[in-house]
């Protein structure tokens, strides 16, 4: 720890692909890892980076032959030592009347798109014997949620992903760990907090009181990317004030 209580961390040297880098959570995360002394690669529709040792790679994160020509494209350029995915959608509907178009829509961009960069990226972190991949999970890797099934099956697959791919790369020089954010505050769910009962209810459920920040989030990711996390394989780590363990 810093003087001022923050983590620090020297990632001087090193680059990172965050996927879906420019808002919200990956945002947070791309200034946490550019203040640390790392460049940073964004892959998301947007091409503006948001600072110096930032550039963007403007891409389709749910079609699959797009992400594969962004991948090829930052190999030609760059070694990878850090691969966060943390681009995500969420889309919400009772699931009788669940569009089954939609309910892909979801799997393809919060797992497959996850799976296809893990593979595409991780392979050269297993040929140099180094790597750190951090997904992004969420309480529903956890439990069910309401309205949100694709949401859920993909975020419970993230998990288990995180988890299978780390028993095979561990040994290998090359950690793969996720973060579960809980409730936190971004355009992602704005319509929940907008709902006086429903925002309620999940207020009322966060032992520390609050919506979470998107810092917070990125302070654990740091934190994986760092030699104190050494020894994390195949963590789904929370990162929720309290909510799960209520
Ligand atoms: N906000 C929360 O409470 C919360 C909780 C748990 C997990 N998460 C997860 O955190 C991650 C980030 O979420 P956020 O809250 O910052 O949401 P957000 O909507 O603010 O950001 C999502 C990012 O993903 C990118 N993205 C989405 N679809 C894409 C596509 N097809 N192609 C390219 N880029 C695409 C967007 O451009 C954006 O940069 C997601 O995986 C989300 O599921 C968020």
């Amino acid at each position: 720890m810093s003087a001022s209580g923050s983590l620090s961390v020297d990632l001087s040297g090193a680059t990172a692909v965050v996927t879906g880098s420019t808002r919200g959570i990956g945002r947070a995360i791309t200034e946490r890892l550019l203040a640390a002394g790392a460049q940073v690669i964004g892959l998301q529709r947007g091409t503006t980076a948001i600072g110096p040792g930032h550039r963007c790679i403007g891409v389709d994160l749910s079609d699959p032959a797009a992400r594969g020509q962004a991948v090829r494209q930052v190999l030609a350029e760059d070694q990878v030592d850090i691969l966060v995915n943390n681009a995500g959608i969420n889309l919400r509907h009772p699931f009788e009347d669940f569009p089954l178009e939609e309910f892909s829509q979801v799997m393809n961009v919060n797992l497959e798109a996850v799976v296809q960069l893990t593979q595409e990226l991780g392979r050269p972190m297993l040929e140099r014997g180094q790597g750190r991949i951090i997904n992004i999970a969420s309480m529903l890797s956890f439990f069910g949620g309401l309205d949100a099934s694709a949401y859920a099956a993909s975020k419970g697959a993230v998990g288990q992903f995180t988890k299978s791919v780390a028993n095979e790369w561990a040994g290998r020089g090359v950690a793969v760990n996720a973060v579960a954010p809980g409730y936190v505050a971004t355009e992602l769910n704005v319509s929940l907090r907008e709902d006086t009962a429903r925002n309620g209810e999940i207020l009322g459920r966060i032992p520390a009181g609050r919506w979470g920040r998107a810092e917070d989030i990125a302070g654990a990711v740091l934190f994986l990317t760092s030699e104190g996390a050494d020894y994390m394989h195949g963590a789904v780590v929370p990162v929720d004030g309290g909510y799960l363990g209520r």
